[in-house]
């Protein structure tokens, strides 16, 4: 499979798998393109770049806010980027979220392809058009939901993907399996993190499964009123505390997924055994399990978050592996059990 197309509400994307970034920018007139990426991969990868207006953004989740997004729109000002103007973000998820939040706001909305270079942006931040920025500890608080028109899997960026990288994207890859596919995550249980690097089969396989299962989700619910909130497994707790004590996304996604788990087997749905499973899993694809976070700091943050409403707040749970659930849990109680999670 090289090549398949997906319909969202505003507009039908178009995904190339195992495709190589020069031969997208062909199907393009050179002097519509600007690019946006991160100083990490513009250093990486510059002869790519060569002859197309490029705008370099500082690395890191610390730079994913507002003040960066105005610069990338001042530039675009500067380069006199208009309607016609395709914006392509090449880099991992703080260049995909950034690029599309300001491809989506710029002049109400400019054409936009993405092109993902890590494990993370390839398996989840690049798909289902969600973008955004974070506002002081909070993540992505501000944002909108825009498709791009295509979507790029160059597996070829991942040669110079360093080993810490790897592991943050598996965080996501493990989330999709505890969500959604007991399958995925007997087959991670079976293969270890460094059979997928360096292995192109392996990891075109894994993509396609990966991007499989989110597009279906999101297809289902784009605007997140059900099913796509399975998505934030791990990522309540997780957001809380990846800001607070600044953690790789993969790690606090880890941790939060823990959490969960442990809130799931407290409520008695989900079997102990099954835990175990998901901590080994974790810690063979060498993610933490564990944190001692303050959680009265932690709190404040989750009462801050998104997902709540009036006096409880959803909570992505596992019934079993493969199969997430939604529940709405009192804040008391979910106070408490979140004590008891430490
Ligand atoms: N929009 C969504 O639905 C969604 C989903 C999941 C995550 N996210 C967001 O994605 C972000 C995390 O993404 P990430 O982990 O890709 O972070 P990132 O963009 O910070 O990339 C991680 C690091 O890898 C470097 N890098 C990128 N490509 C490389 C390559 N090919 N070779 C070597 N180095 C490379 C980057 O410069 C950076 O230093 C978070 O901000 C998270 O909120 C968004
Ligand atoms: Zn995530």
């Amino acid at each position: 499979m090289e090549q398949q197309s997906f319909i969202f509400s505003q507009r039908e994307v178009t995904y190339f798998f195992g495709r190589s970034f020069s031969h997208l920018i062909e199907g393009y007139d050179n002097s519509k393109i600007v690019i946006v990426t991160d100083e990490n991969v513009l250093k990486l990868y510059q002869p790519l770049f060569q002859g197309l207006k490029t705008i370099s953004i500082a690395a890191g989740e610390e730079h994913k806010t507002q003040h960066t997004v105005d610069g990338i729109i001042l530039s675009l000002l500067n380069f006199q980027a208009d309607k016609n103007t395709v914006l392509i973000a090449v880099g991992g998820g703080v260049v995909t979220d950034m690029g599309g939040y300001a491809a989506s706001i710029f002049k109400r909305g400019i054409r936009l392809v993405l092109v993902p270079t890590t494990i993370l942006a390839m398996v989840d931040a690049s798909v289902g058009g969600k973008n955004g920025v974070d506002v002081g500890n909070y993540k992505n608080m501000v944002g909108t939901i825009y498709q791009p028109e295509n979507l790029l899997f160059d597996f070829s960026f991942l040669k110079t993907l360093p080993e810490s990288e790897w592991i943050n994207g598996f965080a996501e890859v493990i989330k999709h399996a505890c969500i959604k596919d007991e399958g995925l995550f007997k087959h991670l249980e079976t293969t270890a993190l460094s059979d997928f690097m360096g292995n192109d089969d392996l990891i075109t396989d894994l993509v396609v499964t990966n991007v499989g299962i989110k597009t279906a989700i999101v297809q289902k619910d784009e605007f997140e009123t059900g099913d796509r909130k399975l998505l934030n497994f791990g990522h309540t707790l997780g957001h809380a505390v990846e800001n607070l004590y600044k953690l790789p996304h993969g790690h606090a996604v880890s941790i939060g997924m823990v959490a969960a788990c442990s809130i799931s087997e407290n409520l008695n749905l989900f079997h102990p055994e099954e835990m175990a499973r998901v901590i080994n899993l974790l810690t063979k694809y060498k993610l933490p399990v564990k944190l001692d976070f303050d959680s009265e700091k932690v709190w404040e943050i989750l009462l801050m978050d998104k997902k709540r409403s009036n006096d409880e707040m959803n909570f992505v749970l596992l019934d079993k592996i493969g199969a997430g659930v939604i529940k709405s849990i009192p804040l008391q109680q979910l106070k408490g059990l979140i004590q008891q999670t430490i």
